[in-house]
């Protein structure tokens, strides 16, 4: 059974993006996932992606399940996986895919949904 709260809808703006930085220590042993988890907050207000119809929700997970080739970074709705993120690539994935709409393709290690893009 589905529960929603009408009062908390009607505080509540759409995200355009919800994009989850893997933080463990699996991944990325020299805690590169905390400092891109950092940058992105940098970057999504540099780029304008805090507010408004484009805003982007960040996230912190411990794991993925993926635990190697980090650090991953997933982004939704689209179901797009990026791994070995680095700043320069995080900068990129920001600007080409949340602000512009383009998947990073070269980035892309997997996709949740085969008809993503
Ligand atoms: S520790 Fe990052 S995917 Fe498991």
């Amino acid at each position: 059974m589905r529960i929603v709260s009408p009062r908390l809808s009607a505080l509540m703006d759409p995200y355009a993006h919800h994009v989850l930085v893997c933080v463990g220590g699996f991944c990325s042993p020299n805690r590169e996932g905390r400092m891109l988890y950092a940058e992105l907050a940098r970057l999504l207000q540099r780029e304008g992606l805090l507010f408004g119809p484009r805003r982007v929700k960040r996230g912190e997970t411990p794991c993925l399940g993926v635990c190697i080739g980090g650090p991953i970074v997933v982004v939704y709705p689209e179901g797009i996986w990026y791994s070995g993120v680095t700043p320069a690539l995080l900068e990129r994935i920001v600007v080409e895919h949340l602000r512009d709409g383009r998947v990073v393709e070269d980035a892309v290690f997997h996709r949740l949904r085969k008809d993503a893009d």
